[in-house]
């Protein structure tokens, strides 16, 4: 039986992701999977991704990183991005002109050279991790689509269980190729109704049959709105707002 704790979407934000390791500890996983969106929109990315190089370290083989699309916004940015983005969204913008300029360099090569899918096979279960879905870094696999919808977004991948995050709302769809995705929710921006971190925890048995259940983690998210609010960009109130 091999145990596998799942998070995606940390999105600097040091208090979901304590709380989640935390309650990760009990499970005591022989493995973790991340999922990427490590930075941006949050109030300590360099926390985020020490804490991810030194899982990588306690874990070795088995601790595998992906890139998310944030974490690709921070280390490919341009002044003509930061405009587009504060143009669309403008406390995203003003984040992003501001991840760029605090989250230090070391750490911003390591989101730039992390792969953007990975195909892992445990107990011959073939799993794919990937941000948006398998063909794109960027799409979203939300809780209501048509199962058709589905199936052709992940037409292209041959693995048994797709795992996905980038919505920030965790489910589920059972394909009927026979295929699995499961969309492990956000730790650190969660867009579930009570905005609380949530994460997976995958058990996969010797004949590659897996369990999995989504956890959802109570959290002082007051707090983070101060910690949000102290960054003092243009816009941080509405950055604050959703959480
Ligand atoms: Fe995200």
């Amino acid at each position: 039986m091999i145990k596998i704790a799942v998070i995606s979407d940390i999105h600097g934000n040091k208090l979901a992701l304590d709380n989640v390791l935390e309650d990760i500890n009990k499970f005591n996983p022989d493995k973790i999977f991340c999922l990427g969106d490590l930075i941006l929109a949050g109030y300590n990315p360099n926390y985020t991704v020490k804490k991810m190089i030194e899982l990588k370290e306690q874990y070795k083989d088995n601790f595998e990183i992906i890139q998310g699309n944030t974490d690709k916004m921070v280390a490919y940015c341009t002044p003509g991005l930061i405009e587009k983005t504060k143009n669309a969204f403008p406390c995203m913008g003003y984040s992003l002109e501001e991840d760029v300029k605090i989250t230090n360099r070391e750490y911003i090569d390591f989101v730039k050279n992390l792969p953007e899918k990975k195909s892992v096979e445990i107990n011959g279960l073939k799993l794919e991790l990937v941000h948006g879905s398998p063909r794109n870094q960027s799409e979203n696999i939300f809780p209501d689509l048509e199962v058709e919808k589905v199936e052709e977004m992940v037409k292209s991948c041959n693995a048994d269980l797709i795992l996905c995050g980038h919505t920030h709302i965790p489910c589920g769809y059972t394909l009927n190729s026979g295929k699995t995705v499961i969309n492990a929710g956000s730790v650190g921006r969660s867009m579930t109704k009570d905005k609380m971190p949530v994460y997976l925890q995958l058990t996969v048995d010797n004949m590659g049959q897996f369990f999995s259940e989504h956890r959802i983690i109570k959290y002082d998210i007051e707090q983070v709105k101060r910690h949000i609010l102290t960054r003092g960009f243009p816009c941080v109130e509405d950055l604050a707002n959703m959480f």
